[in-house]
């Protein structure tokens, strides 16, 4: 290669799209090699230049025809130009090329799956998954794929690929989860039939018998890693966890492991927010008192009854229960217990130390800013597990094309971005993730959300995001600037959301994004009356409290407008229930309002991040492409749909020129 040509492929390597398109242009009249081909093709990708894409790799296939990278790249333009045949025939061939090619398989996948072959892409993205297990990308695939099959197939034949992925941690496996629960409904029914006629002689006996079944290891697999969002599910739940309770007391009958270790972690991630009457509370009374005896008398102890335990109260605050020595009922599944400790003692004992260790920026002082932060240090927002890896939206081999266009805005070529009140990270998460090769400060109030965000920054391994204490009204005294910020579900906590904008302004360079999240006032009308009902019947932030007014909520007609807050997946846990109904401070926008906020701080509205189905609506009343950036057109569009944007605004903002 010549040294113009080096240069020009160094620039791409190195991420520097402008340059090296620069570079290559230049080069022009000289003939192109493939390195260059494949550079411009994948850098026009990038730039949704799909015409001048789809042209380069056609050249590039029509000269090494054999070569499987190729045929790939090909397969790639031509799905994302929308041609979705060709690209179903050009990666068929690049995956007869290289059969084993893992990330040839997941793009072909995609193909299929647009071209609405979806069980057979969900074979590929199975195929290709279980040959990384360990890469959550290609988890996160198949677990879309997956809720686009009917349940009567993924009851038939993938059973056991939504149980695998739902057991992938770092996923979130939200289409999976609604196929399970729909794959569990006829399980349920028959527990709670049980449970009324009970023709077996126990519970015990009952679970027993279906252990073997894939309905129950998918039930296992759902209550252990996805948190509950519905009624029906929170019932019967409530409704197993009673009768366990029960069993265990009054005949010394233990369910089998899985089930209790399952139960009381979705009691963890619900935050014990299921009530339970005097007499069960009663009895796990007992069983504490039990407990504790033996564990200060050093006995060993039944590792149901410390499951069982945990389905009511955290287990950490159990002291001394990692010293006893479980007694195993069941020695097949012994090797859950490890995990469920970690999970349960190990990880809570892990973000206390991690409190003190978060480095402050500035003071607390302002009153309203010391409220906020003893609400979120109670109930820090949200207890996470996983994060969406971008499943079903781009193939992984595009996602994670190396090298990928890289924003060099900031300083030395450091891109610094700012996550505004990142509570417990999961953001900052997403965006790590998303740019590796970014300074990421993440800066909250709350202690605690900022343990937890440094406990799951060290389980993902993310090397570029730091965690900082603070207020956002002082950050300007810090003299940091940040080239992008993410300010998601803050400001409306503010008492005065134009002082914390306005704090943002200060350290924004404008170099990056502007992304702001607030409280709509026409998506959350149903919190506004559980506002109302919390305050007539005068319930406070307590856990007790918090489920007593979710039990008069579960009460209420389904024509009462509070009963709307159970289309909110928040009211199914106490931290996040916390967060919806019982802030200590809360403003809602309209657009219009938003939009004032914006220009009194220095900003200009210029866009909502919304679904493309949103868009494409809006589109169709708006062709003009300077429309995204008028608020009243959005609000029009608001107005004649007041539940389309949710309850909370995605929006883009820039400074005001
Ligand atoms: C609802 S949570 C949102 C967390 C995160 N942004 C998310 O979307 O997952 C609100 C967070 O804002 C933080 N917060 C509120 N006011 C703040 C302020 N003045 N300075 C810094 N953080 C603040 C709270 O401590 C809390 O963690």
């Amino acid at each position: 290669m010549s040294d113009e040509l080096l240069a020009a492929h160094a620039a791409y390597e190195a991420g520097q799209f402008d340059q090296a398109a620069t570079l290559y242009k230049k080069l022009q009249d000289r003939p192109w090699n493939q390195t260059a081909l494949t550079d411009l093709a994948t850098m026009a990708l990038h730039g949704k230049s799909y015409k001048d894409a789809l042209d380069l790799a056609a050249q590039c296939v029509s000269k090494q025809a054999g070569k499987p990278e190729l045929a790939h790249l090909h397969g790639l333009c031509l799905l994302q130009a929308g041609l979705v045949e060709d690209a179903r025939a050009a990666l068929e061939r690049a995956v007869s090329l290289a059969p084993e090619d893992n990330r040839i398989a997941n793009t072909y996948g995609h193909a299929l799956l647009a071209a609405g072959q979806t069980e057979y892409a969900a074979q590929h993205f199975y195929r290709s998954a279980q040959a990384n297990a360990g890469t959550p990308d290609y988890w996160q695939d198949l677990a879309h794929a997956l809720g686009a099959l009917p349940v009567e197939v993924i009851r038939d034949r993938y059973a056991q690929a939504l149980i695998d992925c739902l057991n992938i941690t770092k996923i979130k496996p939200k289409n999976a989860a609604i196929q399970a629960r729909k794959l569990i409904k006829p399980f349920l029914t028959e527990l709670h039939q049980h449970l009324i006629n009970g023709e077996f002689q126990s519970l015990q006996d009952w679970l027993l018998a279906k252990r073997a079944s894939k309905n129950y290891q998918v039930f296992v697999a759902l209550i252990e890693n996805v948190r509950c969002t519905d009624a029906f599910l929170e019932n019967a739940l409530t409704e197993l966890r009673a009768m366990l309770l029960n069993e265990w007391v009054t005949a010394s009958k233990s369910a089998p492991i899985a089930i209790v270790t399952a139960l009381a972690t979705q009691c963890f991630l619900t935050d014990y927010a299921f009530t339970a009457p005097q007499v069960e509370l009663e009895q796990i009374n007992g069983l504490r008192s039990l407990l504790r005896n033996a564990i200060d008398n050093q006995a060993s102890v039944n590792s149901n009854a410390i499951a069982l335990y945990a389905t009511y109260h955290p287990l950490h605050t159990l002291q001394g229960v990692v010293e006893v020595t479980p007694q195993h009922d069941d020695s097949a599944e012994v090797s859950r217990w490890g995990n469920f400790i970690v999970m349960h003692v190990s990880e809570p004992l892990t973000e206390y130390g991690l409190r003190g260790d978060i480095p402050s920026l500035t003071q607390i002082e302002n009153e309203t800013s010391r409220a906020v932060q003893q609400q979120y240090e109670e109930s820090p927002y949200p207890r996470w597990t996983g994060v969406n890896w971008g499943g079903g939206k781009l193939p992984i081999g595009f996602r994670q094309s190396t090298p990928s266009p890289k924003n060099v805005s900031g300083e030395n070529g450091r891109h610094r971005i700012l996550i505004a009140g990142c509570g417990t990270g999961q953001q900052a998460a997403v965006y790590s993730l998303a740019q590796p090769q970014a300074s990421i400060t993440a800066f909250d109030l709350s202690r605690r959300s900022l343990a937890y965000g440094e406990r799951k920054k060290r389980e993902f391994g993310l090397q570029n995001v730091t965690f900082h204490h603070g207020d956002i009204l002082r950050l300007p005294e810090t003299n940091l600037v940040f080239d992008e910020i993410a300010c998601a579900g803050v400001l409306h906590h503010l008492k005065t959301p134009r002082d914390g904008l306005s704090a943002l302004k200060k350290v924004y360079s404008g170099k990056g994004e502007f992304n702001l999240q607030v409280y709509t006032e026409s998506g959350r009308q149903a919190v506004v009356a559980g506002i109302a009902l919390r305050d007539e019947h005068g319930y406070k932030a307590t856990a007790g409290s918090m489920r007593e007014f979710r039990k008069r909520v579960y009460g209420l007609s389904d024509s009462h407008p509070a009963k709307g807050l159970l289309r909110f997946a928040d009211f199914f846990s106490l931290f996040e229930c916390r967060d919806l109904v019982f802030n200590v401070q809360e403003h809602r926008y309209t657009l219009i309002t938003l939009s004032h906020l914006l220009n009194a701080c220095g900003f200009v509205f210029s866009g909502l991040k919304i679904s493309t189905a949103t868009l494409a609506t809006f589109r169709r009343l708006h062709p003009n492409p300077a429309a995204v950036r008028d608020p009243a057109r959005w609000q029009a569009l608001e107005d004649s749909n007041p539940s389309i944007f949710g309850s909370m605004y995605n929006v883009m903002a820039r400074l005001a020129s």
